[in-house]
C-alpha cells in the first residue's frame, strides 16, 4: 500500500520520518515529482533503484533545503557559490566533488566521487528535506525510461503499490528536470532542463559541449528515454492519417493537441509531459504520436532533447 500525504505539517513529518526508516516516499519538486530516499540510508537508497528498475551505475540527485546542508556533501569553489548564489533555489543541478567524510550512502553517488547537488524551490520539498534533517535523493519518479510526472495521478499509475508514500501539492510549474550542470573542470552542461543555457553563459561564459555518455550512463542520457508507449515522431510538418498531430505555435490547425497555441516554450515545456502521456491514452495500435518542430534556443533546447528521446529506437 502507498500511503497518500497532504501538505501539512503533520504529513510531512510523517513521511519524513518514514524517510528516516528508510523507506521510499514521492514528492514534488518545481520539476517534476521525485521519489525520495534518506541521502544516508543505504537500504532506502537501494528501494529507489529497485522500485524504478534503474541501473545500479546510474547515480541519484541529492537535494538540500539551503547552502549550509550542499556544502555538507559537496565542494564549492568560488564559480560554484557564483551558481549557487544566481540559481538556486531553483532547478539547476550542480555536478561538484563530493564532500570527503560526507555522510551519503555509497549507492546514491553509484561509488563516485562526484555529487549532483539541487536545492529545489518548491516549498513542500523544502519542508520535508528539512523535516529528515538531512540531504534527500531523489531521481524522477518514473519508471526507469518511461515519462516524468508532473502530476500526483501520474506518479500513482507508475508506482503506485511499489513505494511507502507520496506526498501531493500543486502540479509542478516548470514541468521539466531541472538543468545539470558541471563544474568539475570546464563548466558543461549534461542534461538540458527548467534554465536555459543563455542565462548559464551570460554568467560564466560559454559552456563545454554535452556529449553522448562516457563511462556513466544515465537515464537522462540514454538515447530512448522519457518514452510513452506510443511511437514518436520529430519536426513534424503534415501529419498523415495515423498521427496524433501535436502543434507548437499558431500554423499548426487541424493538432489534436497542442504544447502551446502561442508559441510560447514555458508553456509548451510545462505542457510536455502532461501531453505525451494524454497522446498515448488517445493512441491506437499503429497510431504515432508527431510533434510539431519546436526552436532550438532557450527552453527549446531542453524540449527537443526530450522529444528526441521519446523518438528514439528502443
Ligand atoms: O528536476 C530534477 O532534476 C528531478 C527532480 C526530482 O529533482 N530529478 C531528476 O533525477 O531528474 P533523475 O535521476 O531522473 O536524473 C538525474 C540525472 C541522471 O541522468 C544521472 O545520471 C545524473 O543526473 N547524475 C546524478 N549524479 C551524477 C553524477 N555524480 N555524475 C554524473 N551524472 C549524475
Ligand atoms: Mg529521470
Amino acid at each position: 500500500m502507498t500511503r497518500r500525504f497532504g501538505n501539512e505539517d503533520r504529513d510531512i513529518a510523517v513521511a519524513a520520518k518514514m524517510l528516516r526508516n528508510g523507506e521510499i516516499v514521492a514528492f514534488p519538486t518545481e520539476t517534476v515529482y521525485g521519489l525520495g530516499a534518506d541521502a544516508s540510508n543505504p537500504g532506502g537508497i537501494g528501494r529507489i533503484y529497485e522500485a524504478k528498475a534503474r541501473p545500479r551505475h546510474n547515480p541519484l540527485i541529492v537535494h538540500v533545503c539551503d547552502i549550509e546542508m550542499a556544502h555538507n556533501v559537496a565542494e564549492f569553489d568560488p564559480k560554484a557559490a557564483l551558481v549557487a548564489d544566481r540559481f538556486w533555489p531553483g532547478p539547476l543541478t550542480m555536478l561538484l566533488p563530493k564532500k570527503v567524510g560526507s555522510r551519503l550512502a555509497p549507492a546514491v553517488t553509484a561509488g563516485l566521487e562526484t555529487v549532483a547537488v539541487r536545492f529545489p524551490s518548491s516549498k513542500v520539498a523544502q519542508r520535508l528535506i528539512r523535516a529528515v534533517g538531512f540531504p534527500v535523493a531523489a531521481p524522477s519518479a518514473n519508471l526507469s525510461g518511461k515519462i516524468s510526472p508532473t502530476r500526483f495521478a501520474q506518479v500513482l499509475r507508475q508506482l503506485d503499490g511499489r513505494i511507502a508514500g507520496i506526498v501531493q501539492d500543486d502540479a509542478c510549474d516548470h514541468g521539466l528536470e531541472s538543468t545539470i550542470l558541471s563544474l568539475i573542470g570546464t563548466p558543461a552542461i549534461l542534461r538540458h532542463g527548467s534554465v536555459p543555457q543563455e542565462p548559464l553563459e551570460d554568467l560564466l561564459g560559454s559552456l563545454g559541449e554535452v556529449g553522448e555518455p562516457r563511462e556513466i550512463s544515465s537515464p537522462g542520457q540514454f538515447r530512448s528515454h522519457y518514452a510513452p508507449e506510443a511511437s514518436v515522431r520529430t519536426e513534424v510538418c503534415e501529419p498523415t492519417a495515423n498521427m496524433i498531430w501535436i502543434g507548437f505555435g499558431p500554423d499548426c490547425e487541424g493538432c489534436r493537441l497542442t504544447l502551446s497555441t502561442s508559441g510560447d516554450l514555458e508553456e509548451a515545456a510545462r505542457s510536455l509531459y502532461d501531453v505525451m502521456v494524454e497522446a498515448d491514452l488517445l493512441a491506437r495500435a499503429d497510431d504515432v504520436i508527431a510533434f510539431a518542430p519546436i526552436p532550438m534556443y532557450g527552453l527549446g533546447r531542453a524540449i527537443n532533447d526530450r522529444l528526441r528521446r521519446a523518438a528514439a529506437p528502443r
